[in-house]
């Protein structure tokens, strides 16, 4: 039996500690964060706390940690995207085998320049490409290379950002700005960009791009909204960017798990809607209706320290980013992006990218000779449909969510941390390496190089330039 891999976590942020932390606690044979970096002190003093972190193990950053002696088997990096570069480099220096959060950086030179270090250091380097580890897109991998699509021609894949999601993140959140954080194709997409390579295990050798920043603009504001939502919005009652109904009453994931197929799920998410007094007594007794009543996860608990506390997000909403007006935030990044792709065998596809979704979630279509495949993967759905061309039975394979499970990308979270610890037991080879993951890298800063230039970008030239 081998031993717990022992983590040491840089960053106990929304990722670092909510979507990895609860994996450690559930299969302590497996993992245990045995170290953490974090500046915010009730942050690291909660995350040590569940984890049963000494004191010596605690750190204010990850540059104090490495001071130390190597204290652990891996980092876990869920640091800010602007903070990869610099801790990733060091952490690989001080022998650290690494699971980094995507993107690997925010520029094109110290994205490479991270791989290189890796296979320099002949550290293992994992990329945070959760949605391969995913139930949904492990099937479609499964159905993509079984044949039974024919000749495959063309893929058509959407990443449909929720409008709520959008705000949250892209206007008024810390992905707004390009060039504080990176262009939104590599924010947003480089997981789709990296789905796409795995699919066809292919480099794509042409692709262009074009898209726009059209509607979170000053001009587009209603006349007499103010810049923040808690000072009297008069459009208060239709804006969907009202920050206090998708903070303060959650609506858009109630809406969410309305979609669901789950009919349970279905029921609670009505009830919470249309009686929220009912559901609220109810919550008291059921715990799956209190999970939803008193919804204290994403995007609530990344705006305040208490998403527990009305009051505390009330306050966030008044004085922090998240109250502001979508019309008057400082954002710069798009709001729709297409990307075209060729692939050396001569199979198309597009990428699709927008944040004015009813829901969140990926559609796509996969053209074969024989067959077309159907996929939604969202909050609240996943299935895929493969039509046979001619005479034959569609088949629907679909994929339960269930209240458990709603969250963590599909059971993608879980799923790369198994993968990493399965990796570094040497138990099996890693899936998303850092090599593999340079490749959607270099097609997101690509893609926004041929969308900013309005020009067509031959591949192999790129990479040839980017070594
Ligand atoms: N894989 C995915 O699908 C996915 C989804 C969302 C976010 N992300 C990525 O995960 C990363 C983290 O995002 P998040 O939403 O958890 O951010 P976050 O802001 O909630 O967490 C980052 C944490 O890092 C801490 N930090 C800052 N400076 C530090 C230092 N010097 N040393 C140690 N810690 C430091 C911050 O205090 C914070 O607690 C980002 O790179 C983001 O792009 C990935």
């Amino acid at each position: 039996m081998s031993k717990p891999v022992q983590i040491l976590l840089f960053g106990a942020g929304n990722r670092g500690a909510d979507s990895y932390g609860p994996y450690a606690l559930k299969f302590p044979d497996q993992v245990q964060f045995t170290a953490v970096a974090e500046p915010d002190p009730e942050r690291r003093a909660r995350f040590s706390a569940a984890h049963h972190i000494p004191p010596e193990r605690q750190f204010n950053s990850w540059e104090e940690a490495l001071q130390a002696e190597k204290i652990a088997d891996a980092v876990l990096n869920a640091t800010q995207d602007g903070t990869h570069h610099e801790s990733t480099i060091a952490a690989l220096k001080t022998g650290y085998d690494m699971l980094l959060e995507k993107p690997i950086a925010t520029t094109l030179e110290e994205t490479i320049h991270i791989v290189r270090t890796a296979k320099e250091a002949d550290r293992t380097l994992m990329v945070c490409h959760v949605l391969r580890y995913t139930y949904f897109f492990q099937k479609l991998k499964e159905v993509f290379d079984s044949g039974c699509l024919g000749q495959i021609v063309h893929i058509a894949h959407s990443e449909n950002v929720a409008y709520y999601h959008m705000a949250h993140s892209f206007v008024r959140g810390n992905w707004r700005n390009a060039a504080e954080s990176a262009p939104m194709i590599l924010a947003k997409c480089c997981h789709d960009l990296d789905l796409l390579y795995w699919f066809t295990g292919e480099r794509v050798d042409w692709l262009s791009s074009t898209g726009n920043l059209r509607h979170f603009k000053p001009e587009n504001a209603p006349p007499g909204v103010p810049s923040r939502c808690t000072d009297g919005c008069p459009i208060a009652g239709t804006c969907p960017f009202f920050a206090p109904r998708i903070y303060l009453e959650s609506y858009p994931i109630k809406a969410a798990v309305v979609s669901a197929e789950n009919p349970v799920l279905r029921a609670i998410g009505k009830l919470s809607i249309a009686h929220p007094r009912l559901a609220d007594a109810l919550g008291a007794v059921i715990k799956p209706i209190r999970t939803l009543t008193r919804y204290s996860g994403w995007p609530r608990n990344t705006i305040t320290r208490h998403p527990e506390s009305d009051d505390a997000v009330l306050h966030a909403l008044q004085t922090g980013p998240y109250g502001r007006c979508v019309y008057h935030c400082d954002n710069d990044v798009v709001d729709h992006q297409v990307v075209n792709l060729r692939y050396p065998s001569g199979i198309t596809a597009t990428l699709t990218m927008h944040g004015h979704s009813y829901e969140e979630g990926r559609t796509l279509r996969i053209e074969g000779s024989k067959a077309t495949l159907l996929g939604k993967f969202t909050y609240g759905q996943a299935w895929l449909e493969i039509h046979p061309h001619g005479p034959g039975q569609t088949q629907r394979h679909s994929f339960p969510i269930t209240v458990d499970n709603a969250s963590g990308h599909g059971g993608g979270d879980a799923g790369i941390m198994r993968a990493f610890v399965q990796t570094l037991r040497g138990q099996s080879p890693p899936l998303t390496r850092a090599e593999d993951a340079l490749e959607s890298h270099l097609l997101a800063f690509a893609a926004e190089a041929a969308r900013l230039d309005a020009v067509a970008v031959d591949m192999d030239a790129f990479r040839q330039v980017n070594p």
